[in-house]
């Protein structure tokens, strides 16, 4: 049993090594406060940003385009190349409901 666990630890902390260091949390509040999302990879899947206005990326830059509609459809906002560990407010006078971030 003990064995089994420390294989999976090992397993997992070095698929967290190798996985990109690029990850992102949304926030409800304009300043990166608020209601906080959970951190998503930075893999290039579409994420929900509803109810969000503000994000920051962490570990390294990464690029980012917002859609306002959901499943990141409609008007795409590239907001490109975005450094770690700055916070980004949303404000494009438009609600945003997705995002791609890679
Ligand atoms: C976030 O911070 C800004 C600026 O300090 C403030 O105006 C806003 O009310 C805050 N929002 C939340 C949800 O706490």
């Amino acid at each position: 049993m003990r064995f089994t666990f420390t294989s999976a630890l090992l397993a997992a902390v070095t698929l967290a090594l190798h996985a990109k260091a690029q990850s992102i949390i949304g926030f409800s509040g304009d300043s990166c406060n608020g209601s906080q999302g959970d951190s998503v990879a930075c893999n290039g899947a579409c994420i929900d940003f509803s109810g969000r206005h503000s994000f920051e990326v962490f570990g390294s830059a990464a690029n980012v385009v917002l859609f306002s509609g959901g499943g990141c459809s409609g008007e795409a906002f590239n907001f490109g190349t975005e450094q770690p560990n700055n916070c980004i407010n949303v404000n494009t006078g438009t609600t945003i409901n997705s995002f791609q971030c890679t």
